[in-house]
């Protein structure tokens, strides 16, 4: 993933309404986590529905190259036999993590507390992402790290020996910087603490529980404290990854929009930390129906049913933004559809993820036809009551979501949308093209 691939363009165009059964593959924070922790365990991890995107592909060879043994039995059947905590050996080559900014940093915190060094990279994208907000904290911890200027990508990391578990307070609402923090405490003496302000997903939490970590959440006048016990003795387990709510977010958000579709969608993941999306939906007028809620691997999962429906803009609180950080861009398209304005506030960290998610949406709404305003930190979609022109090309700036997203609105819009290129959907949703297609869906390359 990381020369200069060639691009896919890609185009969709409107083909009647969606109509069947989408069943979407693993979800891919859960997967990048369970590959980790079970090569930092002691025994065999099993893991089942691991999502086979190219993102989770680099984090399996990169645990392989810290010296885990990591089987690929097919069908998403993966096994991990781990090296336990502080056991990671040092790679002979450069860890190249592509796309994957979770793959990256949760790796180079779970390494940063050994006496190895490390040296990664990525594509493009990854290159361009700021890496201090993660080699910060992580030399409190003592270790070292040499990156080009600004400290982007190739980065060395040098291993702490004997880390000290830190007490950090985080400035960004970011998982990846919580997770990188926590996996660094693992192999540190004493405790770790870690504040985040507003919460952020918690599935490293959860897992490192139930991998048998000692570690705690209270809800604190600064925010939310986390403190994990350094040294613990992680043990295998058996990991079903549910399916991942990111990915279902653009057969839900096309079924919306496309009139007459009605699709079932089931398993789905919905840990209250990534489910804002569905539920600034629903304030708009979705018809989504929740099935069968249940607990799935200590996970609210449930299964979907979605009517295409008439939307309302709306303002979405910015304290949801982190349960919906990823679903911006395909609820920019949404908004495109609704009567009335789309108010999306405190999204700034937009702007520092694959690439700049408030300026490609906005740039690509224009090309479609769309108004917007934008700002520092903020996106107003202005909709258009069911009439989006379409007939542009979307730049997608080696971005998945943004090229999902606008492939998902040329299913609605007068014309055809094209996107300059989609290789990038392969590195979260690889089947993307063929589940919608298997919908209804008239989306080409
Ligand atoms: C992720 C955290 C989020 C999210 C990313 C996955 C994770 O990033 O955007 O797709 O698995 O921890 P930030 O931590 O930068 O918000």
């Amino acid at each position: 993933m990381s020369g200069h691939p060639t691009p896919i363009p890609m185009a969709s165009q409107s083909a009647g309404p969606l109509k069947g059964t989408a069943v979407i593959p693993g979800d891919k924070s859960v997967s990048h986590r369970s590959l980790i922790l079970g090569a930092l365990s002691v025994g065999e991890t099993k893991i089942s529905g691991l999502l086979l995107g190219q993102d989770v592909l680099d984090t399996a060879r990169a645990m392989a190259a810290f010296g885990a043994r990591v089987i690929d039995h097919g069908e998403g059947n993966w096994s991990v036999n781990g090296v336990g905590v502080g056991g990671f050996s040092e790679p002979e080559d450069i860890i190249d993590c592509g796309n994957a900014g979770t793959g990256v940093r949760l790796i180079m915190g779970a390494m940063s507390t050994s006496p190895i060094n490390a040296t990664f990279t990525g594509d493009a994208s990854l290159r361009s992402r700021p890496m201090g907000r993660i080699t910060d904290p992580l030399e409190l911890f003592g270790a070292k790290s040499y990156g080009r200027s600004k400290g982007f990508l190739p980065l060395t990391m040098v291993g702490a020996r004997d880390a000290h578990g830190i007490n950090y307070t985080s400035p960004h609402p970011s998982a990846q910087i919580k997770s990188a923090i926590l996996l660094a405490g693992l192999n540190s003496l004493g405790e770790t603490t870690l504040i985040e302000p507003e919460k952020t997903r918690d599935h490293s939490e959860r897992m490192l529980r139930g991998f048998g970590a000692n570690i705690e959440t209270v809800e604190t006048k600064n925010g939310f404290e986390i403190t994990l016990e350094g040294r613990p003795e992680l043990i295998a387990q058996n990991i079903a990854v549910p399916c991942d709510p990111s990915s279902a977010a653009f057969p839900v958000c096309a079924a919306l929009i496309v009139e007459g579709s009605e699709i079932f969608l089931p398993n789905i993941g919905l840990n209250p930390t990534r489910s804002g999306l569905f539920t600034t939906l629903v304030e708009m007028g979705a018809d989504i129906v929740f099935e069968n809620n249940r607990l799935e691997g200590g996970e609210p999962v449930a299964d979907l049913r979605v009517r295409a429906s008439s939307l309302d803009g709306i303002e979405v609180p910015s304290d949801r933004a982190p349960s919906m950080i990823d679903e911006y861009p395909i609820l920019s398209v949404v908004a495109a559809f609704a009567s009335g304005k789309t108010i999306m506030r405190g999204i700034k960290e937009l702007r520092v993820k694959e690439c700049d998610r408030i300026d490609a949406m906005a740039r690509g709404l224009e090309a479609m036809g769309v108004k917007i305003e934008e700002g520092e930190d903020y996106l107003i979609v202005h909709g258009q009551n069911g009439e989006v022109e379409g007939g542009g090309i979307a730049q997608t700036h080696l971005d998945h979501r943004i090229a999902m997203s606008f492939l998902c609105m040329g299913l609605a819009s007068k014309k055809s949308v094209k996107v300059d290129d989609g290789h990038a959907i392969a590195t979260s949703f690889p089947i993307f093209t063929n589940l919608m297609s298997d919908l209804g869906a008239h989306i080409t390359s």
